[in-house]
């Protein structure tokens, strides 16, 4: 992600250094300019915008007209570098309105030359989405970008709030391009929800596979009926089954966005918080992002490599990262995040149509709290901190913590927690600009809490490992460089009653491997390289409830070379196959899409549930 203060500097070191194109330096870069004045070929003959997307699964609600909608922000990002976000006032649909499900839509579209851009859309300070915006091309590009909102319901229905849009663009003669940008509410009531036609889940071993139909059907079924079918679906949803009663942010409701900008490891954001007695369950949810010399962090090398070298790159610190998350500067929860590509990343015709893994929806990442309440229900005011282990700068964090509220005030015990910092072992080693970073870390922890609510005395366990596993090269006089990544994480959830027996219970499996390898190699033009680039990334979430599971299995693998000048693109050669598989207990929904030289060449879903 360029952002501006750091494509000022970029500028400068392009035209006051001219080491910056050589070799060396320029093996060290990750972040283009699609430029398209530059370009010759495939997109002359194009008049018309191109629409972009990111591959996902189809909201149950997509083909369903809402009960009502509520447009929001209709606003044009030009030159709005240094400004504080748009702010709007957001007014939920009127009472008349039934509603128990709500969707964001965010719609955009640029055409010039441009960045790409992060951005983020609040309510009160509550984050909603986490956004990037793909880089535009002369005959102009258009997105959206629909989210289900419904876990932020106890924000959405208030009156007289103030929606902010943050999206620091820059525009000169240079880059034209100005993110046109309009943001809406859809509203769909309980009806609309009947999801299955055929209302099983795969069972496992079965032999062959059976044809699940997701799509809504706006079938007559009774009141009741269709009352249980919302409760299945919601209920397949944790942590997020039932929208939270209160929705707390933490974030900085400063003038340059409510995200915390984190500048490196010792800085640490927090917030005051004084929550409910009547508190039984809180979650907090995790946004991130990372830029500037931390934009590609998994490939960074150490200090010393960059030092050693005299390598004119901030880009250093080695490559490991993660969000640490306390509450009165004790350790209770940590993310590594998904390394999330944005347009402009290791070869911007990778991206075009399609989008990286999350780069239009960010993932969030939820920490359950709910064992911590002890700690927080003391009716006094409490500090939750965000920091980036061994980050540098710079990273946009912000956290929504959720609460649910009991009729009457609770009693919560915190019984244990353990949670350490990531031990991890390093190995690195180099001579000149070649050389081979290794890391591995791991983590075990385990909290336990239990809440005396109207619901009785329940006891919440959860036990959580994360592994970490990096091997960096680089290659032929730093010219080569290659990254292997795996980040792993299982987390437990038990809940138990007063007499001991399991009353509900989670297994959550997330697994990000990515491999990356670019090589550049001197160009036929004076000054120009040829990079040859490849990504192979995976992104895989598994829950295994009780008597429910949901898997997302989203792979990329993406490989193309380009002639670079500094660092716009001139011309180039790329694919992208994505393969998307997402299964719930009501069926199946993988999608292929194969991307050539930006067209799209083979895109075929299936509703089809295979193992
Ligand atoms: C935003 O809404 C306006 C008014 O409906 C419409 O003219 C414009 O094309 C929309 N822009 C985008 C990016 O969807
Ligand atoms: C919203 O704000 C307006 C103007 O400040 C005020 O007149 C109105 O009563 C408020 N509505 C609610 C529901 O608070
Ligand atoms: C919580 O603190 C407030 C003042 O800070 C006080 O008015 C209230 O009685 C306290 N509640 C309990 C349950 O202690
Ligand atoms: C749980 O709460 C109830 C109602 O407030 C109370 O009667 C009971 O003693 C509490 N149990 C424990 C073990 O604290
Ligand atoms: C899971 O299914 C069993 C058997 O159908 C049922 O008794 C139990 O209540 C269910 N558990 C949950 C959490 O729905
Ligand atoms: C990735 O794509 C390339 C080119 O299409 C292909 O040769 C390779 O086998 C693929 N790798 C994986 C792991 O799918």
């Amino acid at each position: 992600m360029k952002t501006t203060h750091i494509f000022l500097l970029f500028l400068e070191l392009f035209f006051i250094s001219p080491i910056e194109s050589s070799p060396r330096s320029s093996s060290s870069q990750q972040h283009f300019l699609r430029s398209t004045r530059k370009t010759s070929g495939n997109h002359r003959n194009e008049v018309a915008p191109q629409q972009y997307f990111e591959v996902t699964h189809p909201l149950p609600t997509d083909d369903v007209t809402p009960a009502c909608s509520v447009s929001v922000l209709d606003h044009s990002f030009g030159n709005t570098y240094g400004s504080p976000p748009v702010s709007v006032n957001y007014t939920p649909p009127p009472a008349t309105c039934e509603w128990s499900l709500a969707v964001l839509e965010f719609r955009a579209e640029c055409k010039g030359e441009q960045y790409d851009r992060i951005a983020g859309i609040w309510i009160d300070g509550v984050e909603l989405l986490r956004t990037s915006t793909a880089q535009p091309t002369e005959d102009g590009i258009f997105w959206s970008v629909r989210k289900d909102v419904t876990r932020y319901s106890s924000v959405i229905s208030k009156p007289n709030l103030t929606l902010a849009v943050m999206l620091e663009n820059l525009v000169n003669d240079e880059f034209t391009g100005v993110y046109h940008v309009n943001v809406s509410f859809l509203f769909y009531s309980d009806k609309v929800a009947s999801v299955p036609t055929v209302p099983l889940f795969m069972v496992p071993g079965e032999s062959g596979a059976h044809t699940l139909n997701r799509k809504l059907i706006s079938v007559e079924i009774s009141e009741n009926e269709d009352k249980i079918e919302v409760d299945r679906v919601l209920n397949s949803l944790y942590p997020y089954n039932k929208p939270a009663d209160w929705v707390i942010p933490i974030s900085s409701g400063l003038d340059d966005g409510f995200w915390f900008r984190i500048q490196d490891e010792f800085h640490i954001q927090t917030t005051n918080v004084e929550i409910s007695q009547k508190t039984y369950k809180a979650v907090l949810e995790l946004y991130v992002s990372f830029h500037g010399d931390d934009e590609f962090w998994y490939m960074n090398p150490t200090d010393s490599y960059v030092e050693t070298n005299h390598l004119a790159t901030g880009r250093a610190h080695g490559a490991y990262r993660e969000v640490l998350v306390t509450i009165d500067g004790q350790l209770v929860g940590s993310v590594i995040p998904f390394p999330v590509i944005f347009t402009g990343g290791i070869n911007p015709l990778f991206w075009e149509p399609v989008v990286s893994i999350g780069a239009f929806d960010l993932p969030s990442y939820d920490i359950d709290m709910t064992p911590f309440l002890g700690l927080l229900l003391d009716n006094k005011s409490h500090s939750i901190g965000l920091q980036v282990a061994e980050g540098i700068s710079f990273w946009l964090i912000d956290a929504n913590l959720h609460i649910w509220l009991d009729q009457s005030n609770v009693n919560a015990e915190t019984i244990n927690y353990k949670v350490p910092s990531m031990v991890i072992q390093r190995k690195s080693e180099f001579a000149l600009l070649d050389g081979e970073f290794e890391l591995e870390g791991e983590r075990s922890s385990e909290a336990t809490g239990s809440v005396n609510s109207s619901f009785g005395i329940l006891k919440t366990q959860i036990t959580e490992k994360t592994k970490f596993k990096s091997k960096l090269k680089f290659k032929s006089e730093g010219t080569m460089k290659q990254l292997d990544q795996k980040i792993k994480k299982k987390t437990k959830i038990k809940i138990t009653n007063e007499i001991g027996q399991v009353i509900g219970s989670l297994k959550v499996k997330t697994e990000y491997p990515t491999k990356i390898s670019i090589d550049t190699q001197p160009g036929v033009d004076k000054d120009t390289f040829v990079m040859t680039t490849k990504v192979q990334q995976e992104r895989s979430e598994k829950f295994y409830g009780e008597n429910y599971s949901r898997i997302l299995n989203h792979k990329q693998n993406c490989s193309g070379s380009m002639v670079v000048l500094g660092n716009s693109v001139l011309s180039g050669s790329s694919e992208n196959h994505q393969n998307y598989n997402y299964q719930d207990e009501f069926g199946c929904y993988s999608r292929n899409v194969d991307v050539v030289d930006g067209n799209l060449v083979g895109d075929q879903t299936f509703l089809i549930c295979d193992d």
